[in-house]
């Protein structure tokens, strides 16, 4: 078993332990990935400013996200198909979180189901939803988030048009992987991977098959995703959601200031800068580019937060600076999982914590609630 030192190391054993289609599922972004690597490359060039002769004893990096306490001000974003990256994935991310002490939400897309981590986990989860065409299945899942005590709702707004990557198209992803003979070629080499797949029933898309009509027959999942997810979606159908759900709403896949205070005006508990990790429009600008401009018009109403291309404890010191009040992490999750299931993704969180500590230390700070731009080299943001 190699040394684990960051989530660069996590991310090369995941690579040797997942499916080739999923792992490429995971490591890549919209058409020519350009926004994808400007996530993770844009946070390299905010310098930090080291400071000198503080006292750094007794540190916390404790926060609170809409009132729920985190250890950090990060959260494990919503994923689709966790669940292949390891068997049970999101059982597993949801422990490791629990664990941890940083808030969990649960994609429309995973394959645990709602009800999967309601049982196996007591700390208040999120649930993502997508809008879909058929508002009657919406209900019936918002329903299900209310019988599981979720604490917030997270409508994702970026993914009315699911963008492309061509990875997918070329590995034809499906879920499960269809038997062709350069997948049992590929399963050949990830018996780890196959044992535990072997040993669960949850190999399917737990919050959909069952309680959506044109699940049953799903051929592949972009053909699914274009079929089903509302390109219709407006503000409109937002204030629906809110008035159906009740609870704390979270907006995520915002990049633009004029959506930033349409998203408040419409009732946001939290907005999330981001661009679904690259994912969807390719030529966006990165998220912690969009991020200051956000967090200064809309940040003293309403929890701003951010996600794309965190991958240390440095970026999530660096979005808070610039005014994120919580981040959350996709593939650092991801990673860890692929690599070493739930062992992996508290490997993941107990690195960016302790690398997220030990910066703002170096930086002259005791309080994560203290640090702002004062922290970043000025010409650098
Ligand atoms: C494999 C994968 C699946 C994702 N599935 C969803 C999803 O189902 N719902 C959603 O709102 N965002 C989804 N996202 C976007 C993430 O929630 C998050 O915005 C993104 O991963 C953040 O970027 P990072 O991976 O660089 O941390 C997905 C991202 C990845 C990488």
């Amino acid at each position: 078993m190699p040394v684990i030192t960051c989530v660069e190391d996590l991310r090369v054993l995941a690579k040797r332990r997942v499916p080739r289609m999923f792992y490429d599922y995971a490591d890549s972004g919209a058409w020519t990935e350009s926004t994808y690597r400007a996530n993770e490359a844009d946070f390299k060039t905010i310098l930090l400013r080291q400071r000198v002769a503080v006292n750094v004893e007794d540190r916390s990096t404790a926060v609170l996200m809409l009132g729920q306490p985190a250890r950090m001000p990060v959260a494990i974003a919503p994923i689709g198909l966790a669940g292949m990256q390891h068997a049970d994935g999101e059982i597993h991310a949801a422990r490791a979180a629990e664990k941890f002490g940083i808030p969990f939400s649960l994609s429309t897309m995973s394959i645990c189901s709602i009800e999967d981590i309601a049982e196996n986990t007591s700390a208040p989860f999120w649930f993502q939803l997508y809008m879909m065409r058929d508002r009657a299945a919406m209900v019936r899942m918002i329903e299900r988030c209310k019988a599981a005590n979720c604490a917030a709702l997270v409508l994702t707004l970026d993914l009315q048009v699911p963008g492309q990557r061509h990875k997918d198209l070329k590995n034809g992803l499906t879920v499960p992987p269809r038997p062709t003979v350069a997948n049992l070629v590929n399963l050949a080499t990830k018996l780890r991977w196959c044992a535990g797949m072997a040993a669960t029933r949850r190999r399917s898309f737990g919050n959909l098959v069952g309680h959506v009509d044109a699940v049953s027959n799903m051929r592949s999942l972009s053909a699914w995703s274009s079929e089903q997810f509302d390109p219709r979606l407006s503000w409109n159908d937002v204030d629906w959601v809110r008035r159906q759900w009740g609870g704390k709403l979270i907006l995520k896949g915002i990049t633009d200031v004029e959506d930033a205070k349409l998203a408040v005006r419409h009732g946001a508990d939290a907005v999330v800068v981001s661009n679904h990790g690259g994912r969807v429009l390719d030529g966006a600008p990165s998220s912690i580019r969009a991020l200051p401009a956000i967090a200064e018009a809309v940040g003293s109403t309403t929890e701003v937060w951010m996600d794309g291309g965190i991958r240390t404890g440095q970026d999530v010191l660096k979005a808070w600076a610039l005014g994120a009040r919580g981040t959350m992490i996709g593939r650092a999750m991801i990673y860890g999982l692929g690599a070493m299931g739930e062992a992996g993704v508290s490997k993941a969180l107990q690195m960016l914590h302790k690398e997220l500590d030990v910066t703002m230390a170096v930086c002259g700070h005791t309080r994560i609630t203290d640090v702002d731009r004062a922290i970043l080299v000025p010409g650098t943001y």
